[in-house]
C-alpha cells in the first residue's frame, strides 16, 4: 500500500522557510521542536531534497532513539550533489539516496536506488517504500521537493508551524516553490487543527484532491 504522505515545515509569518542566503534558520519554537520530534518518531521514513542537505546538513534523526529504531532517511539527489561528508550519510540511521538512471554516483554508508530518467518518479518511490513497510512518510522540505510532491498529487496532510519573525526577500524559499500552480490547478485544503505552540502557531490541513 502507498504510504500516507505528511508534509511538515516551519515558516515565518511572511511565508518564508529560510532567508535569501538559503541557510538554516530556527523558526520553530521549543514546543514545536518537541512536536516535530514526536511526529518524526511516529513515521517510518523522513525525506528531504538535495538542496536541504547542501544548505542545512541535517542529521534527520530522532533524539533518544537507537539506530535500529530510527526512521529511514530518504534523500532525493538526481544530480549527485550530496557531499560524501553529509551528516545524513552517517551511521546514526539507515539512509536511502534516490537518484535517476543517468546518475552513476554511489554514496558510502547509504543504499542508492535509481527511479526515473531526468526526474525522480515519486510514485515509484512511494511504491518501493510501501513494499518495505513504510506506512507514513514525512516530507520535510525544502520548497522544491514539497512542490514535487504536491505536483504529483501525493500529499495527504500539510502541517506548518508559523513562527514569530519576518524574514522577507523575494528570492527567499517558501514551503511550496517550483513552478507553482496556475489558476484552476490550486490544491484545495481543509483546515483540521490550529494549535498555539509557544510563540507561534501550528496548522494542520488535510489535502482535498477533488476540490
Ligand atoms: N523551515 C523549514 O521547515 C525548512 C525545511 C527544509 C528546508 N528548508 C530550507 O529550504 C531550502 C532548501 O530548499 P530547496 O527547495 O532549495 O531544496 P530541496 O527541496 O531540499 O531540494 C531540491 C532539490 O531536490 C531534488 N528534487 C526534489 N524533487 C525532485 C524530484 N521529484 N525529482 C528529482 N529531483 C528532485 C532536485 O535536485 P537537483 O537540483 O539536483 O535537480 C531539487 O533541486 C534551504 O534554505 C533550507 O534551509 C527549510
Amino acid at each position: 500500500m502507498r504510504p500516507k504522505v505528511i508534509v511538515n515545515c516551519a515558516m515565518s509569518p511572511d511565508g518564508k522557510i529560510a532567508g535569501t542566503e538559503r541557510r538554516q534558520l530556527r523558526i520553530s519554537s521549543p514546543e514545536d521542536m518537541e512536536r516535530v520530534r514526536r511526529l518524526r518518531s511516529e513515521c517510518q521514513a523522513i525525506l528531504v531534497g538535495a538542496g536541504t542537505i547542501v544548505a542545512d546538513d541535517p542529521h534527520l534523526t530522532v533524539k533518544g532513539l537507537p539506530p535500529e529504531r530510527q526512521p529511514l532517511r530518504v534523500i532525493l539527489d538526481p544530480r549527485g550533489k550530496v557531499p560524501e561528508t553529509a551528516m545524513v550519510l552517517d551511521a546514526r540511521a539507515r539512509t536511502l539516496v534516490v537518484t535517476v538512471r543517468e546518475c552513476e554516483r554511489t554514496y558510502p554508508g547509504a543504499e542508492t536506488v535509481r527511479l526515473g530518467t531526468g526526474r525522480i518518479d515519486l510514485e515509484a518511490l512511494l511504491a518501493l517504500l510501501g513494499a518495505r513497510g513504510v506506512s507514513t512518510l514525512l516530507v520535510e522540505g525544502g520548497g522544491e521537493t514539497i512542490y514535487s510532491f504536491f505536483r504529483a498529487g501525493l500529499v495527504d496532510v500539510y502541517s506548518v508551524f508559523i513562527g514569530d519573525f519576518i524574514i522577507g526577500g523575494r528570492e527567499a524559499p517558501t514551503p511550496v516553490d517550483g513552478e507553482g500552480f496556475r489558476t484552476g490547478e490550486h490544491i484545495p485544503l481543509r483546515l483540521v487543527s490550529v494549535e498555539r505552540l509557544g510563540a507561534g502557531v501550528h496548522l494542520t490541513y488535510e489535502v482535498l484532491r477533488n476540490g
